[in-house]
């Protein structure tokens, strides 16, 4: 029978529990899935991509079905070369919906064969943001339940 794999791609900076939930629920779908780090100069980053690749391994408790690994360029280029056609992504409210839409639809445009799935983001979640995690960790606040135990102990690292 055929593995059916899905790509979760983002910039994951970093990692938080909202992720985490579509990862647990992307693997009831699929039989695997490559999570991919956007490696992206432009963009002042809190962690390096290889400290989120390490972030994300450890959260999903090195499970065997789920890859990390880093990209850069073009999604549909990268999806390509793994031999993935599925994109999967969070959907959280009406504000992603714009921005979602139009990246899924480039990326078809790009590539026929790439089909993007949209899982809506569960009501514990669709608050959280890895920009707010930052923010919020930057200013002292406290993001336990936000993100995973690791990455929290990351961010205490970080900002203490
Ligand atoms: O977590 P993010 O920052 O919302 O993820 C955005 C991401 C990484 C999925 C998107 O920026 C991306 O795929 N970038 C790669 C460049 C690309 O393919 N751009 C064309 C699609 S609009």
């Amino acid at each position: 029978m055929q593995t059916r794999i899905a790509l979760y791609p983002g910039s994951f900076d970093p990692p938080t529990n909202g992720h985490l939930s579509i990862i647990q629920r992307g693997l009831k779908m699929f039989d695997g899935l490559i999570v991919a780090v956007l490696r992206n100069p432009a963009k002042d980053a809190l962690f390096t991509v290889e400290e989120r690749v390490e972030l994300l391994k450890a959260a999903v408790n090195g499970d065997s079905r789920v890859q990390v690994k880093a990209f850069s360029g073009l999604l549909v280029k990268f999806a390509h070369d793994e031999g993935v056609n599925t994109v999967l992504r969070g959907l959280r409210a009406v504000s992603d919906f714009e921005y979602e839409f139009q990246m899924a639809n480039m990326n078809r445009k790009l590539d026929r064969n790439i089909e993007t799935l949209f899982l809506m983001t569960g009501e514990d979640y669709f608050y959280i943001s890895s920009r707010f995690v930052r923010d919020v960790a930057r200013l002292g606040g406290d993001v336990s339940g936000l993100v995973p135990a690791n990455v929290l102990e990351a961010l205490k690292k970080r900002f203490k």
